[in-house]
């Protein structure tokens, strides 16, 4: 089925995250979603926004270190950050196979593009680019191939 890409232009991180918190709502369990873009595009923001969106309570911040944190809201969400892996071999042994293939809530996934060939083939797809300003965002997305319309 034929993809369609989509993209809007946020104008603040609060706008970000509403736009993923809209997103949200069109995901079903088992979505893994990769997050694309430079240091400081506002992966993590638009991560905050699922977070709301599912009503998690916990303060979502940059699982750099954990490499993969979990939360719980209406579904589950699991937050991974592979800045520093640097492949697929580096990833192995991090039980990424059971949150790509067996997990029953939100995946998603900073730097998503370092496992690559991981990756199931239906995943969403987020990509944030710097925009006209300072706090401006080109947000560019695809859904996942199960729901694509
Ligand atoms: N329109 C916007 N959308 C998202 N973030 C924005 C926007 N405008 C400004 N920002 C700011 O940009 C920063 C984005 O940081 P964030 O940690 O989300 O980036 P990141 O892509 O996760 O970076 P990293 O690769 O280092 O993890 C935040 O400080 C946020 O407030
Ligand atoms: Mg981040």
């Amino acid at each position: 089925m034929e993809k369609t890409t989509r993209q809007v232009e946020t104008k603040s991180a609060a706008e970000t995250q509403a736009l993923a918190a809209k997103l949200a709502a069109e995901m079903p369990a088992g979505t893994v979603l990769c997050l694309h873009g430079e240091l400081g595009a506002g992966k993590t923001c638009f991560v905050q926004g699922l977070a709301k969106a599912l009503g998690v309570r916990r303060a979502v911040g940059s699982p750099t270190f954990t490499l993969i944190n979990e939360y719980r809201g209406t579904k589950p969400l699991a937050h991974v950050d592979l800045y520093r892996v640097r492949g697929a071999a580096d990833a192995f042994g991090l039980g990424l196979e059971d949150y790509l293939f067996h997990f029953d809530g939100i995946v998603a996934i900073e730097w998503a593009e370092r496992i690559a060939d991981l990756l199931p083939a239906d995943c969403w797809h987020v990509n944030l680019a710097p925009g006209a300003d300072e706090g401006s965002r080109l947000v560019t997305w695809v859904r996942g191939a199960a729901d694509a319309k």
